[in-house]
């Protein structure tokens, strides 16, 4: 059975509700522009804890807490650098999350038990609605990670979170539904607890756009990411990903509208540029899934920017492949 309501109008008033429910501590899944998020109050252990349950995710993984705007930045963060401050000002609300030191706020139960905690300022204007009404009623900030299960691709809609959720979330809990998401694939997560900033995740918010706004040279962590998309198996769908090899007859293949589809394979997308691609290309990888098929093949957009988001995450999709 499925559960979680799904609220589709979203008024003021239906907000105001979600952000009680928050507050007594109900999960309430909600629209950014990124991808959905499932969230709980970051405050409260035990709705947090939830969240993990639901999700399927170990414990040690850090969760990303959702703030109303840069206001609330000295609440959650201790000793903010100031080209953290830069960036915040330039790409809040955005795809941005920064990984700063925490301050009391920031409990192990959201930190992961990390001496750091990842901030984000989303733009969508549900979930800025959702984060006021939250701070009207007391709220400090709403923790939430991708509403996918572990491991799995993260949804772009709400009837994805509740395909992917539904069978996991209580009766009380809430799936806003504001809309596909405008951008598709997860913020860029900048590490800005050293001299420069440090890239842990790609995303829409580019290494170029970093350094203009900061003036500093950027380092990209290769090595040393502690977050949970790092580890194998990620974003991936239950069907295999190949990448950039020709399709065969009955599999998937998502491509560049310009790139033709061979004969008899299934044609999942065909984005017209770049931004375009990241906004389809977790929806396709679900249609895949939707279509039972064994396999999918992706030719990879090039460049960098947003193209190299779209690669990391298909490089863990494929695991390699
Ligand atoms: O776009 C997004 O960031 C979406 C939307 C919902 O905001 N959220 C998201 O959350 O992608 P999640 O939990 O699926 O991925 C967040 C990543 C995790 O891999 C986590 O390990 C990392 O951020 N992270 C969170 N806090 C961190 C910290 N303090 N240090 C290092 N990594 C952190
Ligand atoms: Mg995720």
């Amino acid at each position: 059975m499925s559960s979680g309501e799904f609220v589709s109008n979203c008024t003021a008033d239906s907000l105001a509700q979600a952000a009680q429910l928050l507050k007594d501590g109900g999960l309430v899944a909600l629209p950014t522009e990124t991808v959905y998020g499932l969230g709980a109050d970051a405050t409260n252990a035990d709705a947090v804890a939830r969240i993990y349950k639901v999700k399927g995710r170990p414990a040690d993984h850090p969760l990303i807490v959702h703030i109303h705007s840069m206001q609330s930045l000295n609440d959650w963060a201790d000793e903010v650098p100031s080209y953290a401050i830069s960036l915040a000002r330039d790409f809040w609300p955005g795809p941005m999350t920064l990984v700063l030191k925490r301050s009391i706020l920031a409990e192990d139960f959201v930190t992961g038990g990390q001496p750091t905690v990842g901030l984000r300022v989303p733009d969508h204007a549900v979930a800025l609605a959702l984060l006021s009404a939250f701070e009207k009623i007391g709220g400090k900030g709403i923790a939430a990670p991708s509403a996918n299960r572990f491991g799995h691709v993260s949804p772009t809609t709400a009837q994805a979170v509740q395909e992917e959720l539904g069978g996991y979330l209580e009766e009380k809990d809430q799936i806003l539904d504001g809309g596909p998401s405008t951008v598709g694939v997860e913020s860029t997560i900048i590490d800005c607890t050293s001299d420069s900033p440090r890239i842990l995740r790609p995303g829409a918010i580019t290494i170029q756009m970093v350094e203009e706004s900061t003036h500093l040279k950027v380092s990209k962590a290769e090595t040393d990411i502690r977050v949970s998309g790092s580890l194998e198996n990620h974003y991936a769908p239950r069907a295999s990903v190949f990448l950039n090899r020709t399709p065969k007859s009955g599999e998937g293949f998502i491509a560049l509208a310009e790139i033709q589809t061979p004969e008899s394979v299934i044609r999942l997308a065909s984005p017209k540029n770049t931004e375009e691609f990241a906004r389809l290309i977790y929806s396709a990888l679900r249609e895949a899934d939707a279509k039972g098929l064994n396999s999918v093949v992706v030719a990879e957009p090039t460049g960098d920017g947003l193209a190299l988001a779209i690669r990391d995450r298909l490089m863990r999709a494929s695991k390699g492949r």
